[in-house]
C-alpha cells in the first residue's frame, strides 16, 4: 500500500485519494493518536500544521511523537480542507486500514473470554454508537457488535469513538449470529443488577433506542437485567446504560484481579 510519509505535498494528496475509498477517516490529533497506541495500520496523514501537531504530541502523547513524525505530510489549508470538509481544529487528520473482518470474528468468538461482548441491538444513534466504542476500549472490552442497519465503521461513529475501533473489535452481526457467552440483555423491566455478578464472558445486550430490545434478542437473552431508575423516568441514554452496565461489571473484580485495565498512570 502507498503511503503519504516522505511524499511531497502534490504526491501526498494523490496517495489520499487512492486510499479515501477503502480506508478509515482519523479526524483530528486524538483519534490519530489513540488508532497509532492500539496498532492500526495508518498509510496516510495530512497536516496544515505539522509543528502545531508535534507539539501537541510533545505535550500529551510522547509515545506516538516518532510515528507520527514519520507519517505527517505537511500540504496548504485549502487543499486540507477540499480532501476533509469538517477538519477537526488540531488541522490534521489521516487514514488507516480497516481490521479485518475475519480477525474481528475470531476475537469476539474466543473462549474463554477476559472480558464482555457489547451488542447494540439495532442502534438508530450514530453518536450513542460512537460513544458506546469509546466506552468499550476504556474497560478492556472484547468488543462491540451491532444488529441492524448501521454501520458500525460509519464516519460520524468512528469519529465519536475518537478512533478507539482499533482497541477493540467491532462488528456487524446477526443476532442468530453471535457471539457466544450467556447474554445479560438490559431492559427497565429486568432483574436489579445490583444483585448481580456479571462474568467475564458475558455478552451484554443494549435494546435500540426507540423500540428497545427486539423479539430477536429476547429470545436469545439468559437473563434480563435492569439498571435502577426511579419511577415515572422511562429509560436511559444508551450510551449512559453502557457505560454503567460496564462500571458494574468491573466494580466485580478488585484493582488488579483480572477484569477491566487500572487507570492510567
Ligand atoms: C433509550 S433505551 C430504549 C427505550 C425504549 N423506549 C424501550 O422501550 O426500552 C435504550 C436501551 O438502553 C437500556 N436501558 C435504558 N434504561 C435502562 C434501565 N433502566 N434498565 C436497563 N436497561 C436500560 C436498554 O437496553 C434499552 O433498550
Amino acid at each position: 500500500m502507498n503511503s503519504t510519509s516522505g511524499a511531497d505535498p502534490a504526491d501526498a494528496v494523490r496517495v489520499w485519494r487512492g486510499l479515501a475509498d477503502t480506508c478509515v477517516l482519523l479526524d483530528g490529533f486524538h483519534a490519530i493518536k489513540h488508532a497509532l497506541r492500539f496498532g492500526a495500520r495508518v498509510p496516510a496523514a495530512l497536516t496544515s500544521d505539522r509543528a502545531g501537531v508535534l507539539a501537541l504530541a510533545d505535550e500529551l502523547a510522547p509515545d506516538v511523537r516518532q510515528a507520527l513524525e514519520a507519517l505527517l505530510a505537511p500540504v496548504d489549508d485549502e487543499r486540507l480542507r477540499a480532501l476533509v470538509p469538517r477538519l477537526h481544529p488540531t488541522a490534521v487528520a489521516a487514514l488507516a486500514e480497516r481490521p479485518s473482518r475475519d480477525g474481528n470474528l475470531e476475537a469476539l468468538g474466543r473462549l474463554p473470554r477476559a472480558a464482555p461482548v457489547i451488542v447494540l441491538d439495532d442502534p438508530r444513534n450514530l453518536g450513542n454508537a460512537g460513544a458506546v466504542i469509546r466506552l468499550a476500549a476504556g474497560f478492556g472490552a472484547t468488543g462491540v457488535v451491532t444488529t441492524g442497519t448501521l454501520d458500525p465503521w460509519h464516519p460520524t461513529v468512528v469519529r465519536g469513538g475518537a478512533g478507539l475501533h482499533f482497541a477493540t473489535a467491532v462488528e456487524r452481526m446477526e443476532v442468530a449470529a453471535l457471539p457466544p457467552g450467556p447474554v445479560f440483555a438490559l431492559d427497565a423491566e429486568g432483574e436489579d443488577i445490583r444483585g448481580l455478578k456479571l462474568p467475564d464472558d458475558a455478552v451484554l445486550a443494549f435494546g435500540s433506542e426507540r423500540s428497545g430490545l427486539s423479539a430477536a434478542l429476547r429470545e436469545r437473552a439468559d437473563h434480563l437485567v435492569s439498571l435502577p431508575m426511579r419511577p415515572q423516568v422511562s429509560s436511559y441514554n444508551l450510551a449512559t446504560s453502557v457505560g454503567m452496565t460496564l462500571f458494574h461489571w468491573s466494580a466485580g473484580s478488585p484493582p488488579g484481579a483480572g477484569g477491566p485495565p487500572g487507570p492510567q498512570a
